[in-house]
């Protein structure tokens, strides 16, 4: 990944102190919101692999795991269409009391419309369901529309290394959002 993978290790991560308070969910007119149901597993590779560019396995990556819930399993659809997801997911690095948003990816064509946002508000109203009292996720530098997504969210970056003092410098220049880098948790708090 040529530069890409030069000094963004370890991974950026972003928190959100309370799943309280969430704001409405409002599907766009005309996509729909649902959970995984079976036959959904290429549909949700098919998301992935053209989002993440990697060849992904549902059955491997989640179905075969603890955490798996149909539930966790957010869609958005367009049609029959499964064309976003993001899942509600656990993470035994962080406290049992947040949920870890997992897996959030957007057919290319069609992006730009916020369905990562509102699949993952969707998520977090999931974790609020289980009892969940935060979130917490892990991203990447490059990843600028999906580190915009999570803070238009209300997540804040959280400092789990000296080294991001200056990434979250420079996603926030790139962002011309300098509130991102002022917002800097620099307390681990999950
Ligand atoms: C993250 C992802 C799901 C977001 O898709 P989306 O909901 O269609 O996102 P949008 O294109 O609507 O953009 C989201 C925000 O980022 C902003 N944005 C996008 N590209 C940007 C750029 N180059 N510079 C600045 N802002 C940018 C948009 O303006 C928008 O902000 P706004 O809602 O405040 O106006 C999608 O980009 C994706 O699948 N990425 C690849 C997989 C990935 O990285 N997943 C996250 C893993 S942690």
């Amino acid at each position: 990944m040529g530069n890409q993978s030069s000094n963004t290790s370890p991974q950026l991560v972003m928190y959100l102190k309370s799943l309280h308070n969430l704001p409405a969910l409002n599907i766009p007119e005309g996509y729909e919101l649902r959970s995984f149901i079976p036959g959904d597993e290429k549909e949700w590779e098919n998301i992935i692999n053209a989002s993440f560019r990697y060849q992904s396995d549902f059955v491997k990556e989640i179905i075969s795991k603890e955490y798996f819930k149909p539930e966790r399993v957010k869609f958005i659809c367009w049609g029959n269409k499964p064309v976003a997801t993001a899942t509600a997911w656990e993470s035994k690095d962080y406290s049992k009391e947040a949920g870890y948003l997992h897996m959030v990816g957007v057919l290319p064509e069609y992006t730009g419309k916020k369905l990562g946002y509102h699949v993952s508000l969707a998520a977090l109203y999931e974790m609020a369901s289980e009892g969940k009292k935060s979130a917490v996720l892990q991203t990447d530098d490059f990843r600028i529309p999906a580190i915009k997504t999570y803070w238009n969210l209300g997540f804040k970056p959280m400092l789990v290394h000296e080294n991001q003092v200056k990434r979250w410098n420079d996603i926030s220049v790139k962002l011309n959002l300098p509130e991102l880098a002022n917002a800097l948790i620099k307390d681990k708090l999950v």
